[in-house]
């Protein structure tokens, strides 16, 4: 896992911009046209993710943010962990809740957030050596989704993975990352996930469809990310935010809806993509669970939950979850990528 952000240029490393190239000729290319959500944080896509965190129909953020302040001790008195990892930081502005908790206890003497956003990770590492002396803050630039590998620091240590990032993976994805993770989890490690709960999906919608327009500016936000980085037309005026609740699959999508047909051009890609009139880019799914179904994932990955509290006004899980010693992992081994519609 590469370490130091450098967030000097909001241009991608070369390694991150060969694998944004072939995202985006699988994605632009395939018959639904779809990026991976890990392209809209730039640094403007994590700011813009922070203005959303206060909308007030978004209430993934709040919710979660109220389980961890009544939660917090029993975590830390669970886990007894002396490392912090954090998958998918962000501002880390949740993770003070846990890292106060575990040091009000004498644990939690370093802290490691990993995330692709070289800037999220930069100012919270530089905010938290400051607000906690003596805490060993250790950010690692890099994808959880394709080199997830735990820092060999002082266990036990607590993986937190929190907001619902967990639901923005393919469930091939959820099913690779988990099985990746158990196979580098010691027996008394843990791992936190915060999962959004299955409710009213007018609820849901309201939480991804805000009047002000600020999700809709996130999800753009990839159209200028790809016109930076391959020197593209994107002409973000050209497209609407859209969602859709999938109940089928029981996720939430962002898409981008072309207003008409036009034709746009990647010259650092040597590609151009035609988008008809109403065609749609999915820019992000984000999952929402039932119990039942989360608690099967888990187990399918060698794992198990030992505690889930559920924070009702909103219906918002957090599961504690340990490795299973009774079980080996299910045998088949689910394919990353795959073109879920
Ligand atoms: N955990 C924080 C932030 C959630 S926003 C919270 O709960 O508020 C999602 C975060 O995950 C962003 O900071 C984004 O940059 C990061 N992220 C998204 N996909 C990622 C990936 N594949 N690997 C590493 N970080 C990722
Ligand atoms: C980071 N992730 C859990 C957010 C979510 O709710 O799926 C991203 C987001 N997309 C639109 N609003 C917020």
């Amino acid at each position: 896992m590469p370490v130091s952000p450098d967030i000097t240029s909001p241009m991608l490393s070369a390694p991150l911009r060969a694998e944004l190239r072939r995202d985006v000729l699988r994605g632009l290319g395939s018959p639904q046209k779809w990026l991976p959500p890990k392209w809209l944080y730039d640094a403007t896509g994590s700011e813009l993710f922070e203005q959303i965190t206060v909308l007030p129909d978004y209430y993934p953020f709040p919710a979660e943010r109220a389980l961890l302040e009544s939660c917090s001790g029993a975590i830390a008195e669970a886990s007894g962990a002396r490392t912090l990892i954090e998958l998918g930081s962000g501002a880390s502005e949740k993770s003070r809740l846990l890292l106060n908790a575990l040091r009000a206890r004498q644990l939690g003497t370093a802290y490691v957030p990993v995330d692709v956003s070289s800037s999220a990770l930069s100012q919270a590492a530089d905010a938290l050596r400051a607000e906690y002396p003596g805490l060993t803050v250790a950010p690692v630039l890099a994808d959880f989704t394709a080199d997830l590998e735990l820092p060999p620091v002082e266990g036990p240590r607590l993986v937190a993975f929190l907001g619902g990032t967990f639901g923005n993976l393919l469930p091939a994805e959820r099913a690779v990352f988990l099985r990746t993770l158990r196979s580098q989890l010691a027996p008394s490690d843990g791992l936190l996930l915060g999962c959004d709960l299955i409710k009213d999906p007018a609820v849901i919608r309201a939480a991804y469809d805000d009047p002000t327009g600020v999700t809709g500016a996130f999800s753009k936000n990839v159209l200028t990310v790809l016109n930076r980085e391959f020197d593209g037309d994107f002409d973000l005026a050209a497209f609407d935010h859209a969602v859709l609740w999938d109940s089928h699959n029981q996720w939430i999508e962002m898409r981008l809806r072309s207003r008409h047909r036009q034709t746009v051009t990647l010259r650092g890609l040597g590609l151009a993509v035609t988008f008809a009139a109403g065609e749609d880019l999915r820019t992000e799914i984000s999952a929402k669970f039932e119990p039942d179904r989360l608690a099967a994932e888990v187990r399918a990955a060698g794992l198990e939950i030992s505690r889930l509290w559920t924070e009702p006004t909103h219906h918002y899980g957090l599961a504690l979850i340990s490795p299973a010693h009774d079980r080996a992992v299910d045998a088949v081994r689910p394919r990353l990528g795959e073109d879920v519609g």
